[in-house]
C-alpha cells in the first residue's frame, strides 16, 4: 500500500463516547484483528479510559492516547489535565487543536502551540490537527489558513523534533458530515502541508513527519486516501467507535 518509508498510522478518535466496560470489550475484540499488522494503530480515548485502555492494550500493537491537555505543568486550572498526568495514566500521544476544541472551546493557535511544546517536553507525541472552513476553501484561502496554523502552532518547535510530531489535515467541513474531501484534493493539500513543513524544519526533517487525513472516513473510502503519496495515515472519528469498521480501516493492505 505504501511507497514512502514513513510508517502507516491509523488513529481512532473516540471523542466523548464509551464507558470503561465498553472500551475494554472493544479493545479485547480489536487486538486479535490487528496482531499481524505492520500499520501503527492508535486510539485516542476519553481521560477516564486512558488507564484501563492502556492496561487492556498492554503487549499489543495498540497505542493509547488522549484527545486534549493543558499547557501548564500543574496549577489551579479546575477541570483541566496536565500532559504529565496523561503520561502517568499510560497515554503515549495526544490530539491537539482538533477543530471541535477550536470551535466549542475557543482554542487559539497560540494556546495550541504551548500545548504542542509541553507535550513534546513530557514525552507525549502531539497529533496536531489543522484544517480550513468551507468558506475559507470557497474563497481560496485554504493554503493561507493552513500555513498560518502550522507556523503558529509549531512556533518554537526545534527542527530535530519534527520526527516526533504527527499532523492531521482535517477540513472542518468534512468532520462528521459524511462529506469527505476528494482524495485528490486531500493529496494536493497534504503536499502543500509537507512543503510548508519543509520551510519550517528543512526538507529532510519534513519528510519524517507523518501526515494524516481525517474527515468522514469509512471502511469503503479509507483506502483511496492511503494510496496518495503524501497521506501516511488516517484520523478516524465516527467509524472508530465500531470495532468492525475500525479494524477494517486499520488492516487495509
Ligand atoms: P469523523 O471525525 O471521522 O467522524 O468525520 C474525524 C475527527 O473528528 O477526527
Amino acid at each position: 500500500m505504501k511507497k514512502s518509508n514513513r510508517p502507516v498510522i491509523i488513529v481512532g478518535n473516540w471523542k466523548m463516547y464509551k464507558t470503561e466496560q465498553e472500551a475494554i470489550a472493544f479493545i479485547q475484540k480489536l487486538i486479535p484483528k490487528i496482531q499481524e499488522n505492520s500499520t501503527k494503530i492508535y486510539l485516542a480515548v476519553p481521560f477516564t479510559l486512558i488507564k484501563p485502555a492502556a492496561e487492556a492494550a498492554k503487549n499489543s500493537a495498540l497505542v493509547i492516547g488522549a484527545q486534549n491537555m493543558h499547557d501548564a505543568s500543574q496549577g489551579a486550572f479546575t477541570g483541566e489535565i496536565a500532559g504529565s498526568m496523561l503520561r502517568d495514566a499510560g497515554a503515549k500521544f495526544v490530539i491537539l487543536g482538533h477543530s471541535e476544541r477550536r470551535f466549542y472551546f475557543n482554542e487559539t493557535n497560540d494556546f495550541i502551540n504551548r500545548k504542542v511544546k509541553k507535550a513534546l517536553e513530557v514525552g507525549l507525541q502531539p497529533l496536531l490537527c489543522i484544517g480550513e472552513s468551507k468558506e475559507e476553501r470557497k474563497e481560496l484561502k485554504t493554503e493561507a489558513v493552513l500555513k498560518t496554523q502550522l507556523e503558529a502552532c509549531l512556533d518554537g518547535v526545534a527542527k530535530e523534533q519534527a520526527g516526533n510530531l504527527m499532523i492531521a489535515y482535517e477540513p472542518i467541513w468534512a468532520v462528521g458530515t459524511a462529506e469527505p474531501a476528494l482524495p485528490t484534493m486531500a493529496q494536493e493539500t497534504e503536499a502543500f502541508i509537507r512543503k510548508s513543513l519543509g520551510e519550517l524544519f528543512g526538507k529532510k526533517n519534513a519528510e519524517t513527519v507523518p501526515l494524516l487525513y481525517g474527515g468522514s472516513l469509512t471502511p469503503e473510502n479509507a483506502h483511496e486516501y492511503l494510496e496518495q503519496p503524501d497521506i501516511d495515515g488516517l484520523l478516524v472519528g465516527g467509524a472508530s467507535l465500531s470495532v468492525e469498521k475500525f479494524s477494517q480501516i486499520a488492516t487495509i493492505e
